[in-house]
């Protein structure tokens, strides 16, 4: 069977080209994103690898089906941007991988926070000037401090177990808690209202769907607490961005980490260094001194990427034996 692998970055190919060695699948890497305009790039491969940002939409989906392509297989957990139903009814299997290092992106949400609060990022260009004033670069402890996260799956568990080292009090939602959570001392499932209220730090980690899309909008922003911190490495529509631009400039939003951005197809994993910027929501943005925004790299560590290339030539592998009954399997 051959694969055509979409999105290809340079540490995609090197940590592909490793798990494949002895095994000699074979694929092909291509820089092109998955979309309308390239699905046609896909005759004559049997299955397509792609990452966050290819299109899998119902369009994609009948293209690529009448080309021959049997499966989908996503290399990241989020499947939101597959339309599965259209999978299932073209008679395409689609596999993810469920979970590579929850850990990598737990301690890049813990970065964000600590780079906002301690003001790393307005420091590190002050020292490297000379200046050594510290008049604005005030932070807050970190202990004592209520923190709420949303979501407590895999990353949002290892968040957790950081946040209680810190001595943070943890407020949690989830529509499916963890009761051994909850067993925990200082960490309390509350309804999502409530932990909106209380929470000095608000934290994502659920997965976008239809009812977690802009789950932050005005009227959740409106019951946050006066300057509270919000932090968002989960997927962008979780967040209406304009609402947070109103909350940043009313001063309610008094600190922002980013990892994801709702547009974040036509930005991220490109060099746009030398291009008129066009997102004037992003552009926006990146204008506030206490908003950090980071491409999409909380999956980026070393035992991520080893671990998302050997589950995905796994599951390559099923599909080469017809063995598609497995819990990375999604359709
Ligand atoms: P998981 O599936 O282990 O946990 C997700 C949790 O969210 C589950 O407990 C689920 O019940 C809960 N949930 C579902 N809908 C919810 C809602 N409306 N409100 C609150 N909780 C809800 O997933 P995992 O591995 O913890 O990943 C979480 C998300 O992180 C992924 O969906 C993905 O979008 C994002 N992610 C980001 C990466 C990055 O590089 N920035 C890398 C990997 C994942």
């Amino acid at each position: 069977m051959k694969t055509l692998l979409f999105s290809t970055k340079p540490h995609d190919r090197r940590y592909f080209e490793a798990a494949n060695q002895g095994l000699d699948l074979s694929i092909d890497y291509l820089d092109a994103r998955l979309v309308e305009s390239t699905a046609s790039l896909c005759a004559g491969y049997d299955i397509v690898c792609v990452f966050v940002n290819d299109q899998l939409t119902k369009a994609v989906i009948g293209q690529i089906a009448s080309l021959g392509v049997k499966h989908i297989a996503l290399r990241c957990a989020g499947f939101n941007n597959v339309d599965l139903a259209a999978a299932e009814q073209a008679g395409i299997t689609v596999s993810r991988v469920p979970a590579y290092s929850p850990e990598a992106v737990a301690e890049h949400t813990i970065a964000l926070m600590m780079v906002l609060n301690r003001k790393i990022h307005k420091a590190y260009n002050r020292v490297r000037e000379n200046n050594f004033i510290l008049e604005g670069l005030t932070g807050f402890n970190f202990h004592g401090k209520i923190v709420g996260v949303v979501g407590t799956g895999k990353i949002g568990r290892c968040v957790i177990n950081i946040l209680r080292g810190l001595g943070c009090h943890v407020r949690c939602y989830d529509p499916h808690p963890d009761t051994s959570l909850e067993e925990l001392p200082d960490v309390h499932y509350v309804p999502l209202n409530k932990l909106i209220e209380e929470s000095d730090i608000v934290t994502l980690h659920c997965p976008l769907t239809e009812e977690s899309h802009h789950l932050i909008n005005h009227s959740t922003i409106d019951k946050m607490k006066h300057n509270v911190m919000l932090i968002n490495t989960s997927r962008g529509g979780l967040i209406d961005t304009q609402a947070i631009i109103n909350g940043l400039k009313s001063h309610k939003i008094g600190y922002l980490g980013l990892d994801v951005y709702e547009m974040e197809s036509e930005l991220f994993f490109q060099d746009k260094s030398s291009d008129i910027m066009q997102d004037d929501v992003f552009a926006r943005l990146l204008s506030f001194p206490n908003v950090v925004i980071t491409g999409h790299q909380g999956f980026y560590t070393d035992e991520a990427l080893r671990q998302i290339a050997s589950t995905t030539i796994n599951n390559l592998m099923l599909v080469n034996q017809g063995n598609t009954d497995t819990n990375t399997f999604i359709a």
